[in-house]
């Protein structure tokens, strides 16, 4: 029976936290209510140097296929004219932005992308601009969305599961560790690299926040109950959408999926979750301690911050240091032919018959995007 969900729960969903896809009630709850005071004075990220600004243009590149679309925009594979090596563009409509007043979540995803530096977060190289565009080129991930693997899977045993799950722990800790909130864990934003280690990109609604935040953002399945209900929220939101990630690789479907947004937020305010027999027992109590409402409970969220969920027994046989020095053999290495530019492993979407970029044109919006 529950299997059938999974059958109605296979295509990609969008994240929210633009106007036009915000329900009802939440839109008295935008990004600008973010209040300025809980935003970190110091930034406790490493100052690496963002001279990246403006250093490739288009004609560096030959673009080759869409990897991903998005609310604003598309990710192209394409080749630098001068290495020959394959990169990820990701281009943002600078009018879709403005419409959807995510301004300030595209200068921070910017910012934090330029700053951040793990074996399991992707790299991005620098950004340009045109007219009516803006492009941040990364590394080209080649082993496809670990959403592709799962839906096609069906779902992870549970070292499979395990293991993503522990490569994803030490990212998110990573970034907790420089005071940044991820927002936006789902196995559409998290590639396999040629070897199957995981990189998480999609830095949408990466944010740099010492306390507490209130935007709504997120993907309905995965956002905890206090952003939901508009309460001030911390970084222990990543924790509670790692639980709904786990729980989705070992069931195959997350645990308050429906057929809409404000159904599933319904059932997460409720917050009951049904674990189908074949959990085991440890991760059932993982999951019951990050699945939870109560915040003085919710593992990540307590005194020993993500130690507690990388001591928890679900994780005991994972040794910490060689996984993050990727000493560990993967459980998956994908099917592709590295440094070729294979992009097999990736959906197919239909190329848009002429591309809008390189246009000079007016740029009314040209001083919201001076770092890039
Ligand atoms: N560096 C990359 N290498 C390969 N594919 C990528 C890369 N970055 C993004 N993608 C693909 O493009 C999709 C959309 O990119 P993402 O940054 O998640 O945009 P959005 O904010 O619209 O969700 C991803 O889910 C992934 O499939
Ligand atoms: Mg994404």
């Amino acid at each position: 029976m529950d299997y059938i969900q999974t059958q109605i729960y296979q295509n990609h969903v969008p994240a929210i936290g633009g106007e036009s896809q915000m329900t009802l009630d939440m839109l008295s709850h935008k990004q600008q209510n973010d209040h300025p005071e809980f935003y970190l004075k110091q930034s406790m990220l490493p100052q690496r140097s963002t001279t990246s600004k403006g250093k490739y243009s288009l004609h560096d590149f030959q673009i080759m296929r869409t990897l991903g679309t998005g609310s604003f925009g598309r990710v192209h594979l394409v080749k630098s004219i001068h290495n020959n090596r394959f990169y990820a563009i990701k281009v943002l409509k600078k009018l879709k932005i403005v419409k959807m007043k995510q301004i300030e979540h595209t200068c921070d995803e910017r910012r934090m992308l330029k700053l951040v530096q793990h074996p399991f977060l992707i790299r991005m190289w620098g950004t340009f601009q045109d007219s009516r565009n803006l492009f941040l080129v990364m590394d080209y991930i080649e082993g496809g969305e670990l959403f592709s693997l799962l839906r096609k899977s069906h779902r992870f045993p549970n070292p499979v599961a395990k293991f993503y799950a522990a490569e994803v722990i030490l990212a998110i800790e990573y970034l907790h560790d420089h005071n940044i909130i991820y927002r936006d864990l789902k196995p559409e934003n998290i590639l396999l690299d040629k070897y199957g280690h995981i990189k998480i990109t999609d830095f949408g609604f990466a944010k740099e926040v010492k306390n507490v935040t209130s935007t709504l953002c997120g993907t309905p399945d995965y956002l905890a109950p206090e952003i939901i209900q508009s309460k001030p929220y911390n970084k222990s939101v990543d924790w509670w959408s790692l639980g709904i990630l786990i729980y989705e690789m070992l069931a195959g479907y997350t645990p308050f999926y429906d057929t809409t947004p404000m159904k599933t937020y319904e059932k997460i305010l409720i917050g009951a979750v049904r674990f189908p027999d074949f959990f085991a027992n440890e991760v059932i109590d993982l999951l019951n301690r990050l699945i939870t409402k109560d915040l003085s409970r919710r593992l990540g969220n307590l005194q020993n911050g993500a130690k507690d969920i990388k001591n928890h027994i679900w994780f005991q046989e994972v040794v910490w240091d060689k996984l993050v020095a990727k000493d560990i053999e993967t459980p998956y290495e994908p099917p592709i032919q590295s440094g070729t530019g294979d992009s097999s492993l990736f959906d197919f979407y239909p190329e848009e018959n002429q591309l809008d970029y390189g246009i000079q044109c007016e740029d009314p919006y040209a001083q919201y995007f001076s770092e890039f």
